[in-house]
C-alpha cells in the first residue's frame, strides 16, 4: 500500500533532507524564499524515515516571534504524534514506524476546528480543538529539523529531528498545492539525498541481516530465530544474487578455504527428497534457486542447504547436516524486529536506550540502533562488543565474547566503560539484548519462552535458566522481620485469617477427660512491604524457601488449652506460600530478567503447619449415653497485641471420617473470645456419642426383663411360685448386668442418664415383686377357714389347696369352688391392677425419659 490519500504529484527522482544521525544535533533547513504564506485551512503531506527518536522529535517548527514560537508544530515522538497550532495542542498516540518509510497527512478546517491525521492514506486519527482566534501569520521562521525556542532559534537537541522527509506539501484548504520546497538556508550535516520512488514505497519489502561469521546449523537457526527471523531462502533470482553479492566477499572465511560451500540457507528436505521446505515452519520454499549441476544430489544423506561461491557462483547445493560444517547464515524478517536491552544499565534517563533495531555493519559486523542515540556495535580495536552512547560522552558498556564472532544475544555480563546509572566504571553488569516482550522471558541464550513458564518446576529454556533465581519473595532495603507488617487498612489492626482443618481425633479418652487432635493450621496475612515475583495461580508452586522464610516476618500463635507449652512453628512440614489474588506488573527494565512483579497489598502470605496435641475437656456425662460433649481449641496470636492485629475466623473444617468408634463428629464453629490483650479464637468442637451400642447392650436388655418381669401377671393366678421365681430371677439377672455396665463407664459422682433407667428397671421389677407378693398375700386374707393352709403352704400353688380341701370328707358340705371363688376374685382384682399399672408407670416414665434424653440430642445437634 503506498497511495496517499491526497496525490502528490508523481515524481521520479524526490529530494530527501537527511538531518543528524547520530551527531551533531543541531543542523536544520529553513525555508529562505518565498516567504511563509498565510494560513487558514491547510492539508500537509510528507513522507518521513525515522533514523533516531529524540525525546520530543520536532520535525518542523514555525515562529513568528520570539513569543510566539509554537504557531505551527509537528513532533514525531515514540508512540505519540502531536501537532500545535498557535499554542493548541493535538495530541494522538499515533505510532511513528521507526525506520520505515511512511506517509503522512494532516489536515485542518480553519471554520471548524476539526483535523485529520492519515497515515499511509488511512484516516487514523481525528478530532476537534475547536476555532483558532486567526490564521496562522505569514513571513516567520519556518524550520524542519528543530524546534524554534526563539523566533530562528533557541535550539536544543532533544527537540530536533533525526531522519529523512521528502515531498512536503503544503495546500491552502483544498487541495490547490502550495508547494514550499523552493529555497532553503541549509545549516549542519544536511545532505539532499536521491532515492529511486520504488525504493521509497516498497516498505513491506523483507530485510535480510547477513551475518559474516561462521555457525554450525544448529548455531545458525538458533542465532536467527533469537534476532526474530529465520535463516534466509531467496524468493527469486533478485534476491539470490543480491545475497550473493553481499556475501561473496567474505566468502572464503565462510567456507573456512575448503570447498565452495558457505552460505547456510533455511530449508531442508528430509521429509521428502527434493521437496524443500523451511526449517521451523515446515512450510515448502516457493522459489528454488539455480542448483549446481542437474539439481540436489545427496539423496536422503544430504538434506541440508547451501550456497556456493567460486566456481559455481551463487548456485544451490545439497550437503549432509553434520554438525561439524560451519558457514556463515543469513537471516530473513518478515518486518523490523525491535531487541531491547534490559539490565541494571538500562534505569530510567540511562544513556544507553532500551531499543534497538538490526541495522548496517559497523566494524564488519551488524549492528544494532537505537531508538534514541545508542548503538550496539562490534568494536574492533577492543575486540569487544561495544554499548555507546552517542548523546552522553564515554557512556560505554564493553562484552568481549569468548571467540570472536560470537553475538551479545541473551543475557551478557558487560563491563562498564564509563560512569552509566550511577555505577563506576568498570562495574560488571548483566544484561539481556532480546526480542522478548514484557509478557516472555529470555533464556540466558536468548530465546523467549511465554513468562508464566518461569520458575514452573519444568526446564523449558535449552539452558535451564527458566528455573535458576527463582526466589518468589523479594525483600526490600532494611526490611526487619522482627516488625510486623503496617496493617493494610489504616487505623485498623492487622488482619490474620485463621483456618483449621481438623483432620482426625487419634483418641478420645472419656476417663481421663483427655483427647488428641491433629489439625492443619494456617494463617494468612498480607505484607505490604513485600513483593513477589512470578506467581502461579497453583500455589504449591508459589513455596519459599528455608532462608526466604527466615527472612520475613511470619505470626506467632500460643495453643492456650493444649497440654504443654506449644507455639505454632514453622520446622519441618511447614509451608509458606504466596497466594496469588491481584495483577501483576512488568518488571521496570533496569532489571536483568523479565518477572512479574505482583504487590504485597494485593497477595496473601500463608503458613500452613500440621500438629497433633492433646488437649483437656471437660466432660459433661450427665446425659450420658445421650451426651454430646462441647470442646474446645483456643488459639491466642502472641505476636502483638489485639490492637495490633487479630485473629480473624475464617474456615473450620474437620476432614476426617464423621463417626469414630465412640462418637460422631458434630458441626466446628469458631468465635472470636476475649482473651487479656491478645486476639483470640476459639474452635468448638462437639463430640456427639453413639447411643446405638448402649441401646443394643443395655436397653433393649433391661426392657426384655422388664418385659419378662411383667409377663408374670399373666401367669395362672394360684401359680405363685412360678410368678414369684421369675420375677426374682430377671431381678438377679438385672442386677448383675447393673453392676457390669457400671464398671465399664466413667465413675461420676453424679447420676447420668444411664443410672436412671438401670435404677427405674430395677424399681420396677422390685414392684413387681412385691406386687405379686401382695396378690398372693391378698389371697391369703380372704380365706380364713381353712385349716390346712399354714404359712409353709406357700410354696404350693392355690389350686392344689383347692383339690386338696375337695378330696376332704369332712368338708363335704363345702361346695367345691364356693371358697375359692372370693379368693380368686381378690387376687385378680389386684392382678388386673397390676397388668394395668406397670405399664403406666412404664409409659410415663419412658415418656419422660426419652423426651429429655432426644430434646437434648437435638438441641446439642444445633
Ligand atoms: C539565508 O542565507 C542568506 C545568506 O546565506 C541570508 O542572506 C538570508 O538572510 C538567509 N535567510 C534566512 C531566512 O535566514
Ligand atoms: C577501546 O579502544 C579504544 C581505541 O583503541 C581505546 O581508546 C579505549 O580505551 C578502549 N576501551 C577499553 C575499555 O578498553
Ligand atoms: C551475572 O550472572 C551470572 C550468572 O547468572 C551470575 O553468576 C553473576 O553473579 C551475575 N553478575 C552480576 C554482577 O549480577
Ligand atoms: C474441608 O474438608 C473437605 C473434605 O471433607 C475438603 O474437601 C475441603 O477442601 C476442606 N476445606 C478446607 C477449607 O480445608
Amino acid at each position: 500500500m503506498c497511495r496517499p490519500a491526497l496525490k502528490v504529484a508523481v515524481v521520479m527522482m524526490v529530494r530527501i533532507i537527511f538531518a543528524q544521525d547520530p551527531q551533531p544535533a543541531f543542523s536544520y533547513a529553513r525555508l529562505a524564499a518565498p516567504p511563509f504564506p498565510v494560513l487558514a485551512s491547510f492539508t500537509t503531506c510528507y513522507w518521513l524515515r525515522l533514523t533516531r527518536f529524540r525525546e520530543e522529535s520536532t520535525l518542523m517548527s514555525y515562529a513568528v516571534s520570539d513569543d510566539r514560537d509554537n504557531e505551527l508544530r509537528m513532533d514525531h515522538r515514540v508512540g505519540e504524534y502531536k501537532v500545535s497550532l498557535k499554542s493548541i495542542w493535538v495530541e494522538t498516540s499515533l505510532e511513528t514506524p521507526f525506520r520505515m518509510w511512511t506517509h503522512f497527512c494532516f489536515t485542518f478546517q480553519h471554520r471548524s476546528g476539526d483535523w485529520v491525521i492519515f497515515v499511509n492514506g488511512e484516516s487514523r486519527s481525528e478530532g476537534n480543538i475547536g476555532r483558532l482566534s486567526g490564521n496562522i501569520d505569514p513571513e516567520g521562521a519556518y524550520v524542519i529539523g528543530q524546534e524554534q525556542d526563539q523566533f530562528g532559534g533557541g535550539f536544543q537537541r532533544d527537540q530536533s529531528f533525526s531522519g529523512e522527509i521528502t515531498q512536503l506539501n503544503f495546500w491552502s484548504s483544498v487541495l490547490s498545492p502550495l508547494t514550499i520546497s523552493k529555497r532553503w538556508n541549509i545549516s549542519g550535516e544536511v545532505a539532499w539525498k536521491v532515492w529511486q520512488k520504488e525504493d521509497i514505497c516498497s516498505r513491506q519489502r523483507r530485510r535480510v541481516t547477513f551475518f559474516p561469521d561462521r555457525f554450525s546449523l544448529k548455531a545458525s537457526l538458533h542465532l536467527c530465530k533469537v534476532v526474530g527471523g529465520r535463516v534466509m531462502v531467496p524468493l527469486d533470482n533478485q534476491e539470490n544474487m543480491r545475497l550473493y553479492e553481499r556475501s561473496q566477499g567474505r566468502a572464503i572465511y565462510c567456507s573456512k578455504g575448503q570447498g565452495s560451500s558457505y552460505l547456510w540457507m533455511g530449508a531442508t528436505d528430509s521429509q521428502q527428497e527434493r521437496l524443500w521446505e523451511y526449517w521451523e515452519t515446515s512450510e515448502p520454499v516457493s522459489w528454488e534457486g539455480p542448483w549446481r549441476g542437474s539439481g540436489p544430489n545427496g539423496g536422503t544423506a544430504e538434506n541440508c542447504l547451501v550456497m556456493l561461491s567460486g566456481t559455481f557462483p551463487s548456485q544451490w547445493s545439497d550437503i549432509a547436516c553434520l554438525d561439524s560444517y560451519e558457514f556463515c547464515v543469513p537471516c530473513e524478517f518478515p518486518q523490523l524486529s525491535t531487541l531491547y536491552l534490559k539490565g541494571p544499565a538500562v534505569c530510567p534517563n540511562s544513556p544507553f536506550n532500551q531499543e534497538y533495531v538490526l541495522g548496517n555493519e559497523e566494524g564488519g559486523r551488524p549492528a544494532l540502533h537505537g531508538f534514541f542515540h545508542s548503538d550496539i556495535y562490534w568494536d574492533t580495536a577492543n575486540k569487544s562488543w561495544a554499548i555507546r552512547s552517542r548523546k552522553v560522552e564515554g557512556a560505554t558498556a564493553l562484552w568481549q565474547p569468548l571467540r570472536e564472532g560470537n553475538y551479545p544475544f541473551g543475557t551478557k555480563t558487560w563491563k562498564l566503560a564509563g560512569e552509566v546509572c550511577n555505577m563506576l566504571p568498570g562495574t560488571l553488569v548483566n544484561l539481556t539484548l532480546s526480542i522478548c516482550r514484557s509478557d516472555q522471558f529470555t533464556c540466558s541464550d536468548g530465546t523467549c519462552i511465554p513468562l508464566g513458564n518461569r520458575c514452573d518446576l519444568r526446564i523449558d529454556c535449552g539452558d535451564q535458566s527458566d528455573e535458576a533465581q527463582c526466589s518468589v519473595v523479594q525483600l526490600p532495603k532494611g526490611y526487619r522481620n522482627t516488625i510486623p507488617p503496617p496493617p493494610t487498612k489504616e487505623g485498623s489492626p492487622l488482619q490474620i485469617l485463621f483456618y483449621i482443618n481438623i483432620i482426625a481425633f487419634p483418641s478420645i479418652v472419656t476417663q481421663d477427660l483427655t483427647y488428641v487432635s491433629t489439625m492443619s493450621l494456617s494463617l494468612r496475612w498480607k505484607d505490604v512491604r513485600l513483593s513477589y515475583l512470578n506467581l502461579k495461580d497453583d500455589r504449591t508452586l508459589n513455596l519459599l524457601f528455608g532462608e526466604a522464610v527466615e527472612s520475613i516476618w511470619t505470626p506467632r500463635v500460643f495453643f492456650s488449652n493444649a497440654q504443654g507449652n506449644i507455639f505454632t512453628n514453622l520446622d519441618q512440614g511447614a509451608r509458606v506460600e504466596v497466594v496469588r489474588q491481584g495483577s501483576s506488573q512488568p518488571a521496570p527494565p533496569h532489571l536483568t530478567h523479565e518477572m512479574n512483579i505482583f504487590s504485597g497489598l494485593e497477595n496473601s502470605l500463608e503458613t500452613s503447619q500440621l500438629y497433633t496435641l492433646t488437649y483437656t475437656c471437660d466432660f459433661n456425662l450427665i446425659m450420658f449415653p445421650f451426651d454430646a460433649q462441647v470442646c474446645f481449641l483456643r488459639f491466642t496470636l502472641v505476636s502483638a497485641a489485639a490492637t495490633y492485629m487479630q485473629l480473624v475466623p475464617t474456615a473450620a473444617n474437620y476432614s476426617g471420617p464423621p463417626a469414630l468408634i465412640e462418637y460422631t463428629i458434630g458441626r466446628l464453629d469458631m468465635e472470636r473470645v476475649s482473651d487479656g490483650e491478645f486476639s483470640t479464637v476459639q474452635v468448638n468442637v462437639r463430640f456427639i456419642r453413639r447411643y446405638g451400642f448402649y441401646l443394643l447392650t443395655l436397653y433393649i436388655p433391661t426392657t426384655l426383663l422388664m418385659v419378662i418381669a411383667y409377663a408374670t401377671f399373666f401367669f395362672k393366678i394360684d401359680d405363685f411360685n412360678s410368678r414369684i421365681v421369675v420375677a426374682l430371677t430377671a431381678l438377679l439377672v438385672l442386677a448383675s448386668l447393673f453392676t457390669q455396665t457400671s464398671n465399664s463407664l466413667p465413675k461420676t459422682s453424679y447420676f447420668k442418664l444411664v443410672d436412671i433407667w438401670l435404677f427405674f428397671s430395677i424399681v420396677i421389677i422390685f414392684v413387681v415383686v412385691m406386687l405379686q407378693t401382695l396378690i398372693d398375700f391378698a389371697g391369703g386374707m380372704q380365706f380364713p377357714r381353712c385349716p390346712f393352709i399354714s404359712s409353709s403352704s406357700i410354696l404350693s400353688s392355690s389350686s392344689s389347696i383347692v383339690q386338696v380341701i375337695s378330696k376332704d370328707a369332712e368338708a363335704q358340705e363345702i361346695p367345691t369352688f364356693a371358697p375359692t371363688t372370693p379368693e380368686k376374685k381378690n387376687n385378680m382384682t389386684i392382678m388386673i391392677f397390676s397388668r394395668i399399672l406397670v405399664p403406666i408407670i412404664f409409659l410415663i416414665f419412658n415418656l419422660a425419659y426419652w423426651g429429655s434424653a432426644l430434646t437434648h440430642l437435638a438441641k446439642l445437634d444445633t
